[in-house]
């Protein structure tokens, strides 16, 4: 749809009492503004315009990404002047002009769509929605029969009639291009807030006959805005809402939808089970009955059919193998690849390592830099020592190796196949295939030691 975007975010945001621009403030872990951009990408190729002010470079950076252009607004003073300043950029050869806000970041592509289809480059197209507190809003001021919007009045500005409606402006718009071009230039200041209103040109259209109409919002969580650390979380618990009925729907078993967190993408195939406070970012897939336990925090990660993440557990940037088993409390750092049943316990860090099928290591272990065999049992509490204070080293250890407890292997070190470690060993030199390698102090036994006695008080 061949459409001028333009987004407004220069303003400060001072009710969210924040160092950080307003539309860089998170919502299930991306940006506002970057919410805003992504409806806007579904819209297809449209020539989009982000106002900036008030942290400007911040902003722009965050949004280089999107190929928009950007337009300064120094100092904001208002809507209307946020438009102004970018009257020039507008494509003159796309005939309508979508107003989107950068902090109302759960608007659908479909409204912003049917917004701009509204328009069709003739009508000014309002998108509305009904409030039960329409407290702050702009009011939907209508023709004695409530047939025809004669204008938009400010909360400010409003006297008590009006202040009484409920039906509320959202803050999004589209207008044909060439008559916003001519609205905005002439936009006044002359209000409670010395502001140029954006919304003064609605009344323009109306005096000279060109059709105002209003297109309603399919729910209030599309157009509420973010304009406080309240409204924020607020907003995100409804997101997560959405979110977890929609998992449900696909047949997904929550424990609880109201104690989920997806910050990016999940992916979840059938019978998969979610108990209670798990949070997921970034992109996640979790294969066929797939059991995730409680307080879990997994980031980037593929987790095959039947693999069981026990609670606590922190997964990132790994792969789990199918039916493997993970936790309680273990630690999945990038770079970890376990194969098939695989099992990973308590208090074991694995990173930038892979495990072969059904290795285990089960208690108080770290794994780095590592590549593993398939059916290795690594003991409790050994480690690979795969850092020499400036250069990391590879360790290999080969199928069936059996690693006791407490073992130290400095990398870079070899354990060939079937090797036994004996427990305790420090091992700095390759373990040769099928044979047991000890590398500790022998045990001995003093005959006839006998402990210390007190000396007697003199
Ligand atoms: C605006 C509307 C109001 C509507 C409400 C919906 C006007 C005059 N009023 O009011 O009718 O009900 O949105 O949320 O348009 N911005 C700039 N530069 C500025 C001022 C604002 O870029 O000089 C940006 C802000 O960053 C924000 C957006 O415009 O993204 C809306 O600004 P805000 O001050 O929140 O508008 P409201 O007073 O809420
Ligand atoms: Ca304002």
């Amino acid at each position: 749809m061949a459409l001028n975007v333009v987004i407004m975010a220069a303003g400060k945001g001072t009710r969210m009492k924040s160092a950080l621009p307003k539309v860089l403030h998170r919502l299930a872990g991306t940006s506002l503004l970057q919410h805003v951009l992504n409806a806007v990408a579904g819209l297809g190729p449209v020539r989009s315009i982000v106002v900036t002010g008030h942290g400007a470079e911040a902003v722009e950076a965050e949004a280089a990404a999107s190929g928009a252009v950007f337009v300064r607004q120094m100092p904001q003073l208002g809507t209307g002047h946020a438009v102004m300043q970018t009257l020039l950029a507008l494509d003159a050869a796309h005939a309508t002009t979508l107003v989107l806000n950068g902090d109302v970041p759960l608007i659908r592509t479909d409204t912003a769509r049917a917004l701009a289809e509204a328009c069709g480059g003739t009508q000014l197209a309002l998108l509305t929605i009904a409030l039960p507190d329409p407290t702050g809003y702009g009011r939907i001021v209508r023709s004695a029969d409530h047939s025809a919007v004669h204008a938009i009045v400010e909360h400010k500005d409003a006297n008590p009639a009006q202040r009484a409606l409920n039906e509320v402006y959202t803050g999004m718009m589209a207008a044909p291009t060439a008559l916003l071009q001519r609205w905005v230039s002439s936009l006044k200041n002359d209000n409670a807030q010395r502001e140029y209103y954006l919304t003064d040109i609605v009344a323009m259209a109306v005096a000279e006959g060109v059709p105002v109409v209003a297109t309603p919002a399919a729910s209030d969580t599309e157009v509420l805005g973010v304009n406080s650390p309240l409204q924020l979380a607020d907003l995100e618990r409804r997101f997560q809402r959405q979110q977890a009925e929609a998992l449900l729907e696909a047949g997904v078993r929550l424990a609880d939808p109201a104690r989920l967190d997806v910050r990016g993408q999940l992916h979840c195939g059938a019978d998969v089970e979610i108990d209670i406070n798990c949070i997921f970012e970034g992109s996640v897939m979790l294969g066929d009955g797939v059991r995730v336990g409680a307080h879990c925090v997994i980031r980037n990660a593929t987790v095959a059919a039947g693999a069981v993440i026990h609670p606590f557990t922190h997964i990132e940037g790994a792969t789990v193998g199918a039916s493997a088993v993970v936790g309680p409390y273990a630690r999945l750092r990038p770079g970890a690849e376990l194969g098939a049943s695989v099992h990973i316990g308590n208090f074991v860090e694995v990173k930038n390592s892979s495990l072969g099928a059904g290795s285990k290591a089960n208690h108080l272990a770290y794994l780095g830099d590592a590549v593993v065999g398939e059916r290795v049992n690594f003991g409790a509490g050994s480690i690979t020592a795969n850092y020499d204070g400036a250069n990391k080293h590879r360790t290999t250890i080969a199928d069936d190796v059996h690693v006791g407890s407490n073992c130290v292997l400095v990398a870079p070190i070899t354990l060939g196949a079937g090797a036994t470690i004996g427990g305790g060993s420090t091992i700095a030199k390759d373990a040769p295939a099928g044979q047991l390698t000890v590398a500790r102090a022998r045990q001995a036994t003093l005959p006839g030691w006998q402990r210390p006695k007190k000396a007697p008080k003199a």
